[in-house]
């Protein structure tokens, strides 16, 4: 069976400017994987690339054993890439039931699904899209991309700027999606030690480069090789 997901020497950025160089990974089905790095590393560009959201200058990604080429981007996510983008971007007028419904695809994944992974949002479900706190958001962004059935799940920092009793019931669906699920997950998040305890591959990006990667429990076990790899305050 090929990978779900593999990129080999992708280079990409925006227009002319190059932000990541010469990039190879693979994400196998029921995989999750980290992506680490300091600030301004190209962990959104990785994924935004993946979705095909920048300027692709060189290389391949393969999706499901296809080179994905010049594929727009809605085309990607039709065919099972989801990205829960940094900002969330909910629709600020529609209630959460619509912003759930507008982003359905056929699949094991349905609104029922989504409540029954967050009871909060479906305490919510008439509320408007603005009205939410911010786990809330996250929780909805979760579950636009959930109701979506992807079969690669991309997470831009789902668990910033949240309270930590948010944080954790977050980690939780996390969790339970990767252990029961088929998906493909490759999780973008500053805090090293929680992204490593969630998955059992990483990346660490440093200026648009892999500077190291392998099994997360591999570098869990190193502190100090974290440390000098993402930096101290980082590692936490
Ligand atoms: N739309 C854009 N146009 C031009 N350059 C951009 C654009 N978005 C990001 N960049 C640049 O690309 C580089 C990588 O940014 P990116 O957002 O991918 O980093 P990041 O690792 O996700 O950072 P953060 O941890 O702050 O989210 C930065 O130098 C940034 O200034
Ligand atoms: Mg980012």
């Amino acid at each position: 069976m090929p990978d779900l997901l593999e990129l080999e020497n992708v280079g990409a950025g925006y227009g002319e400017t190059v932000v990541l160089e010469s990039l190879s990974m693979k994400l196998a089905a029921g995989q999750a994987l980290s992506i680490l790095g300091r600030n301004g590393v190209g962990k959104t560009t990785l994924l935004n690339t993946i979705l095909g959201l920048t300027t692709q200058h060189s290389g391949v990604i393969r999706y499901k054993g296809r080179d994905l080429g010049r594929t727009p981007s809605h085309e990607r996510a039709r065919a099972g890439l989801g990205l829960v983008t940094q900002e969330r971007d909910i629709f600020p007028s529609l209630t959460v039931d619509e912003n759930l419904r507008v982003a359905l695809r056929a699949g094991e994944w349905d609104a029922a699904g989504v409540y029954a992974l967050f009871p909060r949002l479906a305490e919510r479900k008439k509320n408007m899209g603005n009205q939410l706190s911010g786990g809330e958001q996250q929780m909805l962004a979760i579950g636009r991309a959930l109701i979506g059935n992807p079969d690669v799940l991309l997470l831009d920092e789902p668990f910033e700027g949240l309270a930590p009793v948010i944080v954790d019931g977050l980690v939780d669906a996390f969790r339970k999606l990767h252990q029961t699920g088929r998906m493909g997950i490759v999780l973008v998040e500053q805090h090293a030690e929680l992204a490593l305890e969630l998955t059992e591959r990483a990346i660490v990006l440093d200026r648009g480069q892999i500077s190291w990667q392998g099994p997360s429990r591999e570098l869990l076990g190193d502190p100090e090789q974290l440390a000098r790899l993402i930096g101290l305050d980082m590692a936490a």
